[in-house]
């Protein structure tokens, strides 16, 4: 059983920002009022927001079950950027298993939206979360995997796209999958981030498209396949290693 029993999305950092003003409450209440079939909400900006409350909802769900089952290893990510997931698997470790490892890697020196000095954004944010600090491995993966990795996987996230070209991104992928794939311990979770597939993630955005194309190919001859996850704006679908 998790720790935690006060333990809830409402609680984890990056939801605050998703709350619905009172002024929106209150124009929502009016709609259905006038039998409105739709809502006002706020509008998911894919150059800032780099994940959604959906997205958040599955980590907590796919997270607590892991470390319930007490899935053996550390936990990666790799593609951090200034660390709005990073704080997410950050804060279920630190209430559920403070004891594992926590290990970051990114080049943090491409701006992607108007965030500027990404790594100090990142460690401000863990700060600001009360989170200790992951083990960061700053620098191109190419360079830095497999040697930086760790022995045993528990859970590894990879969101590694920046919106430019497919090819170099899916290289990158291929670099990535082939080295974290054979760490993961039996029951370890690997969560890829933008992994789309047009109507069977519904409202969610092919912001990506190697991602999807690098993983068929990858897990084709693997016992593991993508299980699509819904994230409401945005896509990301998983495997659970046998
Ligand atoms: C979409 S962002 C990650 C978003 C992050 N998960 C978050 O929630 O804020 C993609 C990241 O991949 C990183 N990246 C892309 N190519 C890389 C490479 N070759 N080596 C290391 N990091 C890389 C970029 O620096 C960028 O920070």
């Amino acid at each position: 059983m998790s720790k935690d029993p006060e333990f809830g999305l409402n609680n984890l950092p990056g939801t605050a920002r998703w709350v619905m003003s009172p002024w929106v409450s209150y124009m929502n209440k009016l709609l259905a009022k006038l039998r409105s079939p739709v809502d006002i909400k706020k509008r998911f900006n894919h150059r800032e927001d780099m994940v959604s409350l959906e997205q958040i909802g599955n980590f907590e769900l796919l997270i607590t079950d892991l470390i319930d089952r007490d899935v053996q290893g550390d936990f990666v990510e790799l593609g951090c950027y200034s660390g709005s997931t990073s704080a997410v698997f950050g804060s279920l470790l630190h209430r559920l298993a403070p004891e594992r490892r926590f290990l970051v890697y990114d080049r943090f020196d491409m701006e992607l939206g108007s965030t500027r000095n990404i790594r100090s954004q990142f460690e401000q944010r863990m700060k600001d979360c009360g989170l200790p600090m992951p083990i960061v491995h700053e620098g191109d993966l190419f360079a830095l995997l497999p040697a930086q990795l760790p022995a045993s996987i528990a859970f590894a996230h990879i969101d590694l796209g920046t919106g430019g070209g497919v090819y170099q991104h899916a290289e990158l992928l291929v670099h990535s999958l082939k080295h974290v794939y054979p760490r993961l311990s039996s029951g370890a979770i690997l969560i890829l981030m933008d992994y789309h597939v047009p109507d069977v993630t519904i409202h969610g955005n092919d912001s990506n498209p190697a991602v999807r194309l690098v993983a068929d190919t990858f897990f084709e001859d693997k016992p593991e396949k993508m299980r699509v996850l819904y994230g409401g704006p945005c896509s990301h679908a998983y495997i659970r290693k046998n």
